[in-house]
C-alpha cells in the first residue's frame, strides 16, 4: 500500500525534529497521555516485560510512565532531535533510545514482550510492512498496541490530512484491523477511548487542526483509536 509519493523517511525526520526544536514534543505528551494510559491498562505490561515504543518522540512513555515498572526498554524515531531529549530526560539505566526506522528496526528477533507505538503508525510509507517488523521482534505471546487519533472515523481526521505537511494513511477502524491481521497479528481488538474535553468554547482558538470548537469537541467525542493485538507462539 506504499504510495510513490509519500513522505521519505528523511523527510519524516526533518518535519519532526522541527517539532521537537518548537517546543511540540511536551505537547504531543500532553495531548496523547490519557488513551496512552489506557492503552497500557490494556496491554497488562508487568515488571519482567521488555518493551519498544516505537515512533516514541521525546521517550516520555518510557521516561515517565513505563520506566519503572518494566525490566528494560528500547524506544526509537527517525527524528535524531526528540532522540536526543529522550536521552536527555532518561533517569533509568535499563532504557535506551536510538534513531531508528521502525520499518527496519535492526533489533534481534523475538527480543520484545511488548510493542507500543503511539500516533506514529500512519507515517509509515506501508503499515502493514511495519508491523510485520514488529512481529518479528516481538517474542511469542507477546503483545503490541497502538494509540491512532488520526483514523478516518473520527471528525477532525480530514483537516488533519491537510494540514500535515507530510502524507499519512488516513485509514478506517475495519482497516486498520484487517492490516494487523494481514501482518500476522491475533487477537487483535479495537476500541475507542474518548478524551476529555478540556477547553471551553470562549476560550478555544481555532487551528488548521480544529478550525472549529465543535470539530475539537466531535475528536474528543470521537476518541483516540486503541487497537491491540498478540503474537501467537
Ligand atoms: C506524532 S509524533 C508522536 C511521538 C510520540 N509517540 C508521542 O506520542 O509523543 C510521531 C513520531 O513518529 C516518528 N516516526 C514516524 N515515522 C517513523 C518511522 N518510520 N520510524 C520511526 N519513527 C517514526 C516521528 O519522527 C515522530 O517523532
Amino acid at each position: 500500500m506504499t504510495s510513490p509519493s509519500f513522505s521519505s523517511a528523511r523527510e519524516v525526520a526533518t518535519e519532526f525534529d522541527r517539532w521537537a526544536q518548537a517546543g511540540r514534543g511536551d505537547r504531543m505528551a500532553d495531548g496523547h497521555r490519557h488513551a496512552t494510559r489506557a492503552l497500557i491498562d490494556d496491554l497488562a505490561i508487568a515488571t519482567d516485560s521488555v518493551v519498544l515504543d516505537a515512533g516514541c518522540g521525546i521517550g516520555w512513555v518510557l521516561n515517565d510512565l513505563l520506566g519503572s515498572r518494566i525490566a528494560s526498554g528500547v524506544g526509537i524515531d527517525l527524528s535524531p532531535d526528540t532522540i536526543a531529549i529522550a536521552n536527555d530526560r532518561r533517569t533509568l539505566p535499563h532504557l535506551k533510545f536510538a534513531v531508528a526506522d521502525s520499518a527496519d528496526t535492526q533489533l534481534e528477533a523475538e527480543t520484545f514482550s511488548h510493542v507500543v507505538s503511539i500516533e506514529s503508525l500512519y507515517y509509515t510509507p506501508d503499515p502493514q510492512e511495519t508491523l510485520a517488523e514488529w512481529l518479528r521482534i516481538s517474542r511469542p505471546g507477546g503483545r503490541m498496541g497502538l494509540v491512532i487519533d488520526l483514523y478516518r472515523d473520527n471528525p477532525a481526521a480530514s483537516h488533519w490530512v491537510e494540514a500535515l505537511s507530510l502524507t499519512v494513511h488516513n485509514l478506517s477502524v475495519p482497516e486498520w484491523r484487517a492490516l494487523l491481521e494481514s501482518a500476522g497479528w491475533r487477537e487483535v481488538e479495537a476500541r475507542r477511548v474518548p478524551l476529555p474535553i478540556d477547553t471551553k468554547p470562549k476560550a478555544f482558538t481555532p487551528s488548521p487542526y480544529f478550525p472549529s470548537y465543535e470539530l475539537y469537541r466531535g475528536y474528543c467525542e470521537a476518541g483516540s483509536l486503541l487497537l491491540t493485538a498478540r503474537k501467537l507462539g
